[in-house]
């Protein structure tokens, strides 16, 4: 019998150990009826490999859904380090936070509610500054969340974004609604803003690396 040859990614996912409590988030997504787009496996592990290599002691990210990220992220926190979570809406929120406190990262977390532009405002006034930032919200957005994240950062803080290809739509030449093109705008930057040292790197939907230079 011939078997089908894996996809590189499933191949590489294979060689991990399963994980039982970012498992344990997308069981609760599921049953929550809530969309099932939590950043890639692979990328969970980056973020938890970079936020350790940065010695982050606070972290932003704009978008909680369920609490994958947020798990990833906190888990690379320093000791006594922080991860604040803008959310648009309450009940993820709550989910995510239940998450986080069953794998024992419940304390790590601040979560904000409402509109992320609001909440970046807020943080902003009270003069808060962050170490990395993880960008996975509306996509519309992405060029004012990354100048907020540039506005917000320490000198040498990194910045990272999801879904860069957008499933195929940012490379479609077809394609112009706002959010592609908004995407492409965030891509371009990540690339070419003088304030910036980007890697853009094309598996799974696509994940950005950003550097805000000192
Ligand atoms: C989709 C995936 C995401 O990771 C996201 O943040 C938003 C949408 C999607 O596949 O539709
Ligand atoms: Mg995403």
């Amino acid at each position: 019998m011939t078997e089908m040859p894996l996809s590189a990614e499933a191949y590489l996912e294979g060689l991990f150990e399963p994980d039982a409590e970012l498992e344990r988030v997308k069981e609760g997504i599921r049953e929550n009826g809530m969309p099932e787009i939590s950043i890639a496996p692979g990328y969970g592990r980056l973020l938890t490999m970079l936020t350790r290599l940065v010695r982050a002691e606070q972290v932003l990210e704009i978008g909680a859904l369920g609490g994958y990220s947020g798990i990833c992220l906190a888990r690379g926190l320093s000791a006594g380090g922080k991860l604040v979570s803008l959310e648009l809406k309450q009940e993820y929120a709550d989910l995510a936070h239940k998450h986080l406190r069953e794998a024992g990262l419940g304390d790590k977390v601040e979560y904000r509610i409402g509109e992320a532009l609001d909440s970046l405002e807020a943080l902003s006034a009270e003069g808060r500054r962050f170490d990395l930032f993880f960008i996975d919200a509306d996509k519309g957005n992405y060029p004012n969340y990354l100048e907020w994240a540039i506005r917000l950062a320490r000198p040498g803080a990194l910045i990272l974004g999801d879904n860069l290809l957008m499933r195929g739509k940012t490379t479609d030449p077809e394609q112009s609604g706002n959010a592609v093109t908004k995407m492409r705008q965030f891509n371009e930057s990540v690339a070419r803003d003088p304030r910036l040292e980007g890697v853009l790197l094309p598996a799974y939907d696509g994940l950005a690396i950003a550097r805000v230079r000192e």
